[in-house]
């Protein structure tokens, strides 16, 4: 048999991984009331293999952080208990499982804010009307620029948000510093008009990302914490003149705090005679990081074995493919034929439809 290096075991710090296929943090909105339910056990459960490693979706730091319908918190006791039994059981299975943490910033609007306030953002200055290529069409206000004296309070949400995580059970955490929220409003020079010490050069858009790492590893051990970051990507008009000096700075700074992994999305995929490219622009990053590197964006079974055996990355994040086959890792193994996703269901508060309704393969039915 031919060995396949996705299927390959990783040691991620402390933890021991059997294998290379990560399931990428993916909103599902399904958590009523920004409350985990009850049928996320079994969604999570049906992606979980033994020493496999999971982030779950985007989980809001605070009653400012929230952006969309139906996204789970962890800023309250009620979700912090509401966590507990998802990830007990993704541990009964032998799962590794983070949690996502966000802030949307100017992503939300004041239908999700407490008192119907203007969200909170770097700048005053709305998102354009662009919206993720899946993502529900929402209603934007414009933001309120933070003031200087404000953003330590934003730090020590991150800060509780990842106590709370730690106390629901999960390993560690992802700070979600991509795809256009807050942190990543912050980061990138087309959207941060600041003139404080949180604006304007790259030292300084990345100070207010940096403190929360620095909060965050502080309150619960850098081994436990992860960032994500996506410096090529455009989504939520959120883009920088110079990813790659972005992208550069931040995993050489990353290294300073000794964090766990570094999670990078690749840049959009351009089609070439069919079939999707991923542009593979990450490796100077993944050169410049001392920890473990997770790459994610539009890979399929024979891009991510590619990139693992060349050493491109350790780990590969699956987003929609997991999302449409819970047994992704199995069939990846098999070489098995696998489920197409139904973009319909992807944010439908349905707890069956299009979320653990997703057929497994008949021999690893669980
Ligand atoms: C339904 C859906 C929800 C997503 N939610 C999140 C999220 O909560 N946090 C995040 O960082 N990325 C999120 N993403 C992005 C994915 O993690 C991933 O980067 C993206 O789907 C590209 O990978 P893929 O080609 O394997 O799907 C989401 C994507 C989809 C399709």
């Amino acid at each position: 048999m031919v060995a396949i290096p996705l299927l390959s075991p990783y040691k991620m710090g402390k933890f021991d991984l059997s294998h290379r296929i990560v399931l990428a943090p993916l909103t599902r909105s399904r958590s009523y009331g920004y409350v985990a339910q009850p049928h996320a056990i079994l969604y999570y459960t049906q992606r979980t293999t033994k020493g496999g490693f999971l982030i779950s979706e985007a989980a809001g730091v605070s009653d400012t952080a929230q952006g969309y319908p139906h996204t789970p918190g962890i800023w309250t006791r009620e979700q912090v208990e509401a966590w507990k039994p998802i990830v007990e059981a993704v541990h009964a299975k032998g799962g590794i499982f983070f949690c996502q943490l966000w802030h949307s910033g100017r992503a939300s609007s004041t239908g999700y804010q407490p008192n119907g306030q203007a969200p909170i953002s770097c700048t005053d200055q709305p998102p354009p009307v662009v919206e993720l290529d899946d993502a529900p069409e929402e209603e934007r206000t414009p933001p309120r620029r933070l003031r200087t004296d404000e953003i330590p309070q934003v730090v020590n949400d991150f800060r509780l948000a990842a106590r709370n995580a730690v106390e629901a059970g999960f390993d560690g955490i992802e700070i979600h510093g991509a795809n256009g929220y807050l942190i990543e409003q912050f980061m990138k020079d087309n959207v941060n008009d600041r003139t404080d010490e949180y604006g304007g050069s790259l030292e300084n858009r990345c100070r207010f990302p940096l403190e929360v790492v620095a909060a965050v590893a502080d309150e619960i051990g850098a081994d436990r914490v992860g960032v994500r970051i996506s410096p090529f990507a455009d989504y939520m008009g959120c883009w920088d003149s110079d990813p790659e000096a972005l992208g550069m700075y931040v995993v050489r700074e990353l290294n300073k705090y000794d964090v766990l992994y570094c999670h990078v999305v690749e840049p959009r995929m351009s089609v070439v005679e069919g079939r999707r490219q991923i542009p593979h622009r990450l490796l100077p990053m993944r050169k410049a990081f001392k920890g473990t590197f997770i790459a994610a964006g539009g890979y399929d079974r024979e891009e991510g074995n590619k990139v693992v055996g060349e050493g491109y990355t350790d780990l590969v994040a699956y987003g929609r493919l997991f999302i449409s086959n819970p047994d992704l890792p199995r069939r990846f193994e098999l070489d098995a034929p696998l489920n197409k996703y139904d973009r319909s269901t992807f944010y439908t508060p349905d707890p069956v439809v299009g979320y653990t309704d997703y057929p497994f393969l008949e021999s690893s039915e669980m």
